[in-house]
């Protein structure tokens, strides 16, 4: 039962781990630990995940669900449609769209990002602890030089400013209902209703050296991509290029 619980800290290294340690310890489903100031921010892939203090969303949660194994990447995909519907309450009426797998862009731009890692004990899912990013009070010069041109921020799409907490309690009741939803319904939903926010449905996409165009989200999560000789060919980890 997911039940938000959460914790607003005004600095730490990288909520991630802090969430991951009370996981670790017990702690139940929707806790959650924020922080108005993340100094270690870690994204996908190893890479760093830059917040400027006090403007944006750094915010883990714990997630704790009865599923399979290999379905557990659907609850990253869950959690961006999450955010997506945030963002569009925020900044109505702009529409916000998904690149997989946990990617949320406005106008092209990148918004938010979701970091899910679980951890698998013998054969259990123990726990997910989901880590998201959201630009939300980031002015275009809070950005590294080099990403001013692919990221945005609900400041920058509306001139308004947000409670940062308020946005953040309200980003775990979306999750929760989603969370409740799957408890009761499964998780079979989740992969037509991440596509109809899709950014590349039917694009050309690339990875290493396999070609094709993004044709669907399987009940696994993982991207389908159609090859010119009309095969399927499963991707189960990003990231991919346009093509
Ligand atoms: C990405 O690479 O796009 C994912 C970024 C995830 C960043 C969030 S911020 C809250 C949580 N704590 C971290 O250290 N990382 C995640």
């Amino acid at each position: 039962m997911f039940e938000p619980n959460l914790t607003v800290l005004e600095q730490a290294g990288s909520t991630q781990d802090i969430a991951r340690r009370m996981a670790a310890d017990g702690a139940p489903s929707g806790t959650a630990v924020m922080a108005l100031s993340q100094v270690h921010g870690r994204g996908r892939s190893g890479a760093a995940w830059y917040s400027p203090p006090g403007k944006n969303i750094a915010l883990s949660v714990i997630i704790r669900l009865s599923l399979e194994i290999r379905r557990a990447p659907l609850i990253g995909l869950l959690a961006s449609i999450s955010v997506a519907t945030l963002i569009e309450s925020l900044c109505d009426p702009v529409k916000a769209f998904l690149k997989w797998p946990n990617d949320v862009l406005v106008q092209d731009k990148k918004i938010s990002g979701i970091l899910s890692e679980a951890r698998i004990v013998d054969t259990n899912l123990e726990f997910i602890v989901l880590g998201i990013g959201i630009n939300i009070n980031s002015g275009v010069n809070d950005f590294p030089e080099q990403l001013k041109d692919s990221l945005t921020s609900s400041f920058i799409l509306t001139g308004r400013t947000f409670d940062i907490r308020a946005v953040g309690n309200n980003l775990l009741k979306i999750l929760g209902d989603s969370i409740l939803k799957v408890e009761k319904e499964g998780l079979d939903f989740v992969p037509l209703a991440w596509e109809n926010r899709w950014l590349h449905k039917g694009c050309k996409l690339m990875r290493d050296n396999v070609r094709g165009t993004a044709a669907g989200i399987d009940l696994d999560g993982s991207l389908l991509l159609k090859l010119d000789d009309g095969t399927i060919a499963k991707i189960s980890s990003g990231p991919l290029f346009s093509a």
